[in-house]
């Protein structure tokens, strides 16, 4: 396993994410542990980006409940269709959400998060868990973000 992570600096968001994909890869494909390779990607997307929170939530006796994560302290636990993480569980579908302030029924777990996306993490064909990643600027998680965090998710 790599120590450390080799991300350029001032490149495109694409070519960041192509960079750290490999790396991804390798962090985790050594490891078995669901929980240990979550801690390290969480932590190798915020290294890698200016994301303020990333970090998973894992279904556990039907509610969402925090798991590894990088960032402020949050909330611990999430109801299904509550929030973009439980709209996430709900719908099965990745959310981007461009302001968080126009999504009904958003969860404010740091009053600094102004745009977020939550992936779901399909296991036996249910959810079994959400990559949450919220960042301080409006707009700033889109499709490539979507295309990256699906990629990584489905490495768990
Ligand atoms: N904003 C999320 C709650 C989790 S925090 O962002 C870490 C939501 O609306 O589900």
């Amino acid at each position: 396993m790599a120590e450390e992570l080799n991300i350029s600096n001032n490149v495109s968001k694409e070519q960041k994410y192509q960079e750290l994909l490999p790396q991804i890869k390798g962090l985790v494909s050594g490891e078995a542990d669901l929980i240990a390779n979550m801690a390290n990607v969480a932590a190798a997307i915020h290294m890698a980006t200016n994301y303020l929170w990333v970090g998973f939530y894992i279904v556990k006796e039907g509610e969402l409940v925090l798991g590894p994560f990088q960032g402020p302290i949050a909330c611990t636990r999430i109801k299904k269709g509550n929030g973009v993480c439980g709209a996430a569980w709900l719908t099965k579908q990745t959310q981007i959400v461009p302001d968080v302030d126009a999504f009904p029924g958003h969860i404010a777990c740091s009053s600094a998060s102004k745009s977020e996306i939550v992936v779901p993490g399909i296991i036996e064909s249910e959810v079994g868990f959400v990559l949450d990643v919220d960042s301080i600027n409006l707009n700033e998680l889109d499709s490539i973000d979507a295309r990256f965090f699906e990629k990584v998710v489905g490495l768990l």
